[in-house]
């Protein structure tokens, strides 16, 4: 049988930081606040003239790095974001070219913060179908530039970032004890479009729009919808709790992670957080985290990880991989 194992991940973070404190400058608001509820202390901005693309390069390049593969062998790349340099084309297709793939397939996914586990499941299809060898799936965002900066219950919350993995394909005799992906799950719910949208688009407004959200309403669906898809994915992989390392989860808010890992019955210390420093980066805040939490050495070869992430739609998924 075919199964995709994961040979390399990266990320990258614009260089300018916003602070709690630079934002509580010109807006009603305080570090106190911020960080008692969600837990974030600072926030990525890209710069002027700094597109998605060019986040979501440099995390495909690094990640081609660390996994020694040549863009040339990549034949499938897919690019999750809601925050594309332009309505079309894909911006994936931008990236292929810049990567200097030659060929191979390039386009982009829209599952708003649940889109890399969106991405990753469809490249596992891809890859188990035999339509594709080598896959780099890639999270990048600048949702900076889709913030109403005047509107404190929203702009306070998100950062602009990339992260970035690549998965290969490899004949195994059974999928016991395999590195690799072991199991995905998806669902939506648009009966709930309105919680988390953006209000613009090409055809109502003919404006790209700025997000609006209802807090509360997509707090308390996040909890009860990611401990149910992170059940759902380790059930799939016939995995307990109990055999997970690291949960790996959509970085939107702290107390979200909390509540998810207490209801799940994991161990606080297995749970990778990032939002502190990165803040909710949207589609590239799995791939980030996972960047960061492989390079300081946390997550090892032959962990088990298990990914989930909620958004827009409402869009919400987990993964379970053996790393
Ligand atoms: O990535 C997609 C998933 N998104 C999420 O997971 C976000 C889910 N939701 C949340 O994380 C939380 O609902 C928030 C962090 C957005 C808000 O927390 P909350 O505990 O639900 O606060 P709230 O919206 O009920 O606001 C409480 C108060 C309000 O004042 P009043 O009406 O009680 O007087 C707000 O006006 O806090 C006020 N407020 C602020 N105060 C200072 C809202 N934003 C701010 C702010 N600074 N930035």
């Amino acid at each position: 049988m075919i199964f995709s194992r994961i040979v390399g991940c990266g990320g990258y973070l614009p260089k300018k930081i916003l602070t709690n404190n630079d934002l509580s400058q010109n807006l009603d608001t305080s570090h106190d606040w911020i960080v008692g509820r969600s837990g974030i202390h600072q926030r990525h901005i890209a710069a002027d003239g700094e597109l998605t693309s060019d986040l979501g390069l440099a995390a495909a390049k690094e990640a081609l790095q660390n996994s020694g593969i040549s863009p040339k062998e990549i034949d499938l790349l897919i690019l999750a974001t809601s925050t594309p340099d332009n309505t079309f084309p894909a911006t994936a297709t931008k990236i292929q070219s810049k990567l200097g793939m030659g060929s191979g397939l390039a386009f982009d996914v829209q599952a708003v913060c649940a889109g890399f586990i969106c991405a990753l499941s469809v490249a596992n299809n891809f890859i188990r179908s035999g339509q594709s060898k080598t896959a780099l799936i890639i999270g990048a965002e600048t949702y900076s530039r889709i913030l109403d900066w005047n509107d404190r219950s929203t702009c306070v919350l998100f950062g602009d970032g990339a992260g970035a993995l690549i998965l290969r394909s490899e004949e195994v005799i059974s999928d016991k004890n395999e590195l690799g992906i072991l199991s995905t799950c998806m669902h939506s719910d648009g009966d709930f479009y309105n919680a988390l949208y953006v209000d613009g688009g090409v055809s109502t407004t003919q404006t790209a729009g700025y997000l609006r959200m209802q807090g509360k309403e997509v707090f308390k669906h996040a909890v009860e919808k990611l401990t149910a898809a992170a059940n759902e994915a380790l059930g799939i992989a016939s995995m307990g709790i109990e055999q997970v390392d690291w949960l790996v989860p959509h970085q939107a808010n702290r107390r979200i992670m909390d509540a998810t890992s207490k209801k799940l019955g994991l161990d606080i210390n297995k749970l990778i957080v990032t939002v502190d420093k990165h803040a909710n980066t949207s589609s590239a805040s799995i791939p980030l985290a996972l960047s960061v939490a492989v390079g300081d050495g946390r997550i090892c070869s032959g962990d088990l990880v298990v990914l989930e992430a909620i958004g827009g739609g409402l869009v919400w998924g987990a993964g379970v991989v053996r790393w």
